[in-house]
């Protein structure tokens, strides 16, 4: 008896690992192709491109899991990435991520599971003379403060654009 494990869905991930030439090492831009597409990884799109790669799906899973910018289920509308590495913790980055998870009721690395708002830690932005620094879709901002959060998520958060980065 033939098992058929994937389907017409999987042709644009057949289609994504072409134009990469089916290579290995070209595995995390095609991840970030695949998740810009799709929005997430889903564990069928990590068998076709384990499969197209010929690689084992261990292999993908070990990337996947390293890299925080993956998505295994469908992310939070806007994601907040609040730097906690030193430099921005001391000028008070522990104090914004305890209002941003007061104001938005969520937690630290609950990455939203499709809801509006997901916060994430990062370690260091290269911002760290203008910290505590923070992103907010993808757009870099410093010297965040609760009152400035509170600004930035009328202006960044209620644009009722999704998230891009
Ligand atoms: S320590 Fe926060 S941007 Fe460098």
């Amino acid at each position: 008896m033939v098992v058929i494990l994937n389907n017409l869905d999987d042709e644009p991930i057949h289609r994504i690992c072409g134009e990469h030439g089916r290579r290995p090492d070209e595995l995390i831009e095609i991840l970030h192709t695949v998740q810009k597409e799709h929005g997430y990884l889903t564990d069928a799109a990590l068998r076709t491109i384990a499969e197209a790669l010929n690689i084992s799906r261990a292999e993908i899973h070990g990337v996947v899991s390293f890299y925080h910018d993956f998505y295994r289920a469908q992310p939070a509308r806007h994601i907040l990435k609040i730097c906690r590495a030193e430099a921005c913790q001391a000028v008070g980055s522990d104090d914004l991520a305890a209002y941003a998870e007061r104001k938005f009721a969520t937690t630290m690395g609950d990455k939203g599971a499709g809801g509006q708002i997901g916060i994430e830690a990062v370690y260091c932005l290269g911002n760290c003379a203008l910290g505590p620094a923070m992103l907010i879709d993808g757009k870099l901002h410093g010297r965040v403060t609760p009152e400035r959060l509170d600004i930035l998520a009328e202006t960044d958060l209620s644009s009722g654009e999704a998230r891009n980065g």
